[in-house]
């Protein structure tokens, strides 16, 4: 079966998926319910799913689902019988599998239809303009598959698809799958790669809006590094490049894999190890979303005391998108609406688990040594939902 290494899916026929004996095919992505392959067709709850399987094909079944902001629960069935079933807390992304009874495969030579049904479906309050996430309609099936291992588990496919998509990733090297889980919460290679390519691009963009040349950088800092998800497409392109992170274990793989940049470890608080006024360009995305609110105004003072006068720093915040809105209690509710800033988990600052809302009254009063350029709401993108932020340190600041 001929896989497209574009999307990293089966070619088929409409209407069909396929396994083979070697390994399982699956559809992937986070697609809107419309664009999901003809193969999957939603009928508001329910999905209906042809796979066309040759009679010696392994009987595992498996899918990976993520609920939206009010959880989800559903079943699966194969051929009329239950196969498992499934309850997600909000914003959950579990791997559901099930082994296939020999007696229902036996029944079903050729084609078997799966059916996904989805007890409980959220919609939206309002429709939300240009989304197309489709957790945001209760449930997104990532990937979906009926074979002999996990695809998404499976060392030995990820590391064929570290190798497919490095071309992609700027021909450098995609890290293990722990720590692209760790950063962008899925191991999936190509979402890795291009998510954080539109970050990059949604940075250049931001600068080319605000009239910023490339040519005008000399040296640039990807604060919040990470697993240099990002930094890596900034390569060749002329500025002097650092990463730094607080997690030591993401910044030993970026120095041992990511050659064209320099990487330092900093704690929670800062400092930073750099000189004041050392860059031209601070960038940190998805960071200042981890933090509470003490945390916020340290770091954002530290970024003013690196950045040289008129230097430039872009942050992404979770902003006041709906999927965000929904997981908000009504004390946290009426703190956003008053312009304040919201922190869950805050006593597990600097993971993924602490999640900080900014309105953006709250960001500008955060940024106030700076001057704003630009907020994008929904700007940052490879970080869906997030807001962009594009501040400038005056050019006489008492921090310079
Ligand atoms: C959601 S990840 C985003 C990583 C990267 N910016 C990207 O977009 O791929 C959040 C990152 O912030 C880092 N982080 C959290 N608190 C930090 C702090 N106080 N200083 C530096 N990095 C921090 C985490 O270690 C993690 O790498």
């Amino acid at each position: 079966m001929p896989v497209d290494s574009a999307t990293n899916t089966s070619r088929t026929t409409p209407g069909t998926l396929y396994v083979d004996e070697d390994e399982s095919r699956f559809v992937r992505g986070w697609h809107g319910i419309e664009d999901w392959p003809p193969a999957v067709r939603w009928t508001g709850k329910k999905a209906l799913v042809r796979i066309e399987r040759p009679t010696t094909a392994p009987a595992h079944f498996g899918l990976r689902v993520s609920a939206g902001p009010a959880g989800a629960c559903g079943k699966v069935e194969l051929d009329g019988c239950e196969l498992c079933s499934f309850e997600l807390e909000p914003n959950e992304t579990r791997v559901v599998r099930a082994p296939v009874p020999a007696r229902m495969l036996a029944r079903s030579a050729g084609d078997v239809e799966v059916v996904l049904s989805v007890a409980r479906t959220f919609v939206p309050a309002r429709v939300l303009p240009g989304s197309s996430d489709p957790r945001e309609l209760g449930l997104a099936v990532e990937c979906l598959w009926l074979g002999p291992q996990d695809p998404i588990d499976s060392p030995m496919r990820y590391e064929r698809n570290q190798e497919r998509y490095r071309g992609a990733a700027n021909d450098l090297p995609i890290p293990p799958a722990r720590l692209n889980e760790l950063v962008s919460g899925t191991r999936d290679v190509s979402w890795y790669v291009a998510a954080g390519r539109m970050g990059f691009d949604a940075i250049l963009a931001c600068l080319a809006r605000n009239g910023v040349e490339l040519a005008e950088l000399r040296k640039v800092l990807d604060f919040g590094c990470g697993s240099g998800r990002v930094i890596r497409y900034w390569k060749g392109r002329g500025p002097q490049l650092f990463g730094s992170d607080y997690n030591p274990e993401l910044v030993e793989w970026c120095r041992g894999n990511l050659a064209f940049a320099e990487f330092a470890t900093n704690e929670l608080a800062p400092p930073l190890v750099y000189a004041d006024a050392t860059f031209d360009l601070v960038y940190s995305l998805s960071v200042f979303t981890h933090l509470d609110e003490p945390m916020q105004e340290a770091w954002m003072a530290e970024l003013a005391r690196v950045l040289k006068p008129g230097g430039l720093a872009y942050i992404t915040t979770h902003g006041d998108h709906e999927s965000y809105l929904v997981t908000f209690d009504e004390r946290e509710r009426a703190r956003f609406d008053a312009g304040l800033l919201v922190v869950k988990e805050a006593t597990l600052e600097g993971t993924n688990t602490c999640m900080a809302y900014h309105p953006s009254d709250y960001f500008r009063r955060l940024a106030r040594v700076f001057e704003l350029l630009e907020h994008e709401p929904r700007g940052a993108k490879g970080n869906p939902y997030q807001d962009s932020y594009l501040l400038r340190k005056p050019v006489s600041s008492s921090s310079s």
